[in-house]
C-alpha cells in the first residue's frame, strides 16, 4: 500500500528526551544520565497505569509527576525542578529531523506528529524549534484522553486524513510504540538510534532504520 501520509512520534523520535537533564548535567553530576532514563522510565510507566486505572492526568502533569519521584530517587535538589521543567518544553530535536521534514515535504506527504504530548506542548517544541511550519498537523492523544498504545490513538489521524491505517508510515524510536502502531495497522518502522533489541510483543516492523535520514529510501 502506497504510503500517503508519514506520522511521527514526538519524544524520543524527532525529539531527544534526554536533552533537559543533559542540559543540567554540571549541576546533577555523573548520574544526569541514569536520572534522565529514570525520568522517561517513570513517565511512560504513568501513562500506562493512569490509562489501565481509568486515571487520566495529562502528559505535562504526568511529567511533572515522574519529575518529583525521580529527582527524590536520585537525591537532586529541588531547586533545580523548575530548570528541568522549562527545559523539557523546549527539548532539542535530533540532528537529522529538519532536513528530513523539508525533503519529505517536497515529496508531498501529509507530515504530523501523533504523541503523547499536550497540544500546548507540541505547539511549544515546535515552535521553539522552528519547525511548525513543515508539520500539517499535530495530533495529541488529549482529543481521546487515554495513552498510546490504546488504539484510539493510532485512529486519530486516520480520521483527519481520510485514509487507511495501512497508508500511513508511522515512525517511532520507542519499540513499544513501534508495536502500538504496527499492530493497529500502520506501516510502522523502527527508529533504533542505541542499537538496541526489539520488544516481543508479537509484531516485527518490516524496515528499521538508525535515523531518519534513512526513510527517505523506503517512502
Ligand atoms: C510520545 C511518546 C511516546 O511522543 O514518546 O507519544
Amino acid at each position: 500500500m502506497k504510503t500517503k501520509s508519514v506520522v511521527f512520534d514526538a519524544y524520543g523520535t524527532l525529539f531527544d528526551v534526554n536533552s533537559a537533564a543533559e542540559k543540567c548535567k554540571d549541576k546533577i553530576g555523573s548520574k544526569w544520565e541514569a536520572f534522565a532514563k529514570f525520568w522517561r522510565t517513570t513517565q511512560l510507566e504513568y501513562t500506562w497505569l493512569r490509562s489501565l486505572m481509568d486515571r487520566h492526568k495529562n502528559f505535562w502533569e504526568v511529567t511533572e509527576d515522574s519529575l518529583d519521584k525521580s529527582m527524590r530517587v536520585f537525591n537532586i535538589n529541588k531547586s533545580m525542578k523548575n530548570e528541568l521543567l522549562n527545559l523539557y518544553k523546549i527539548l532539542s530535536p535530533y540532528p537529522e529531523v529538519r532536513e528530513v521534514l523539508k525533503d519529505l515535504k517536497k515529496k508531498n506527504f501529509k507530515l504530523a506528529i501523533l504523541s503523547n504530548g499536550t497540544p500546548d506542548l507540541l505547539d511549544e517544541l515546535v515552535e521553539s524549534n522552528k519547525l511548525n511550519n513543515l508539520f500539517d498537523d499535530l495530533f495529541s492523544i488529549e482529543e481521546v484522553k487515554i495513552y498510546k498504545p490504546d488504539s484510539r490513538v493510532y485512529e486519530i489521524p486516520l480520521k483527519k486524513y481520510n485514509v487507511k491505517a495501512s497508508e500511513i508510515t508511522f515512525l517511532s524510536a520507542n519499540t513499544w510504540d513501534v508495536s502500538g502502531g504496527g499492530n493497529f495497522g500502520y506501516n510502522s518502522i523502527w527508529v533504533n538510534r542505541n542499537n538496541s533489541v526489539f520488544d516481543i510483543l508479537d509484531f516485527q516492523p518490516k524496515n528499521e532504520i538508525s535515523n531518519l535520514t534513512q526513510l527517505l529510501d523506503i517512502v
